[in-house]
């Protein structure tokens, strides 16, 4: 399988491809709206057919190109059918698995830092989005987020995982790029050794500034990143 982990530097944002080296049909998760040409330009390095462009959850902090790519491409975007994104061409559920040439993805939904939040996994590979981050975790306090919901998917969904899954999450701030469901359990400062009362405690207690986007990402990605007008122009 081709595997390529992508960096935004403006948003700290992981955009992921995996392809299949034969068939060419590839998938990227949790793509950015900037970086549309460099993923335009990886899918035409090797005549890779994009075949799903997908969101591990309606993001706070940048727009995604998922909506541009299925009009520059012939992509379909995905959305857990709790994100509220209308016109996403699949509403994804716990469970669903999508198939691109000899590999799968399964949709896993990890609720928490959003209503709609889900992981993807691929052989020993999970996507965990803003769910788990590396020795952190995503926030709750907006979007239908639920500090409770997010114990329960990372203890009782993530953590149920072998130890030696990969993490792959959707940010990292300080250049870490990959870790695994044995290291987080023994060293993710908030969640080693930790009850859910603990947990509630330090996620109450973040006072985390509003994300400077919010008002205006999270609209744009309910609609995949593509504007009213857009659409309409098809
Ligand atoms: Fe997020």
């Amino acid at each position: 399988m081709i595997f390529k982990q992508l960096f935004d530097t403006k948003s700290s944002t992981y955009t992921y491809f995996l392809a299949d080296a034969t068939t060419k049909e590839a998938v990227l998760i949790d793509p950015v709206d900037s970086q549309i040409e460099v993923y335009l330009a990886l899918l035409a390095s090797s005549d890779y057919l994009l075949k799903y462009s997908l969101e591990t959850h309606v993001h706070a902090d940048h727009v995604t190109a998922s909506g541009d790519l299925r009009n520059r491409t012939q992509a379909q975007t995905g959305v857990s059918q709790k994100c509220g994104a209308v016109n996403a061409s699949l509403q994804l559920n716990d469970g669903d698995i999508l198939q691109f040439g000899r590999y799968a993805l399964k949709v896993i939904a990890t609720p928490g830092h959003t209503a709609g939040s889900v992981s993807y996994m691929c052989k020993n590979r999970l996507f965990t989005g803003d769910a788990l981050l590396i020795n952190g975790c995503g926030r709750t306090d907006f979007q239908g987020g639920s500090a409770r919901m997010l114990f329960d998917s990372i203890t009782q969904k993530i953590f149920t995982l072998p130890d030696e899954t990969l993490i792959y999450p959707a940010h990292d701030y300080s250049g870490k790029r990959v870790s695994c469901v044995g290291q987080e359990k023994t060293i993710n400062p908030r969640l080693a050794g930790k009850n859910c009362e603990e947990f509630l405690s330090i996620m109450n207690n973040l006072k985390l500034p509003k994300p400077k986007l919010i008002d205006i990402a999270v609209p744009a990605n309910r609609m995949c990143g593509v504007t009213e007008e857009m659409v309409q122009q098809g």
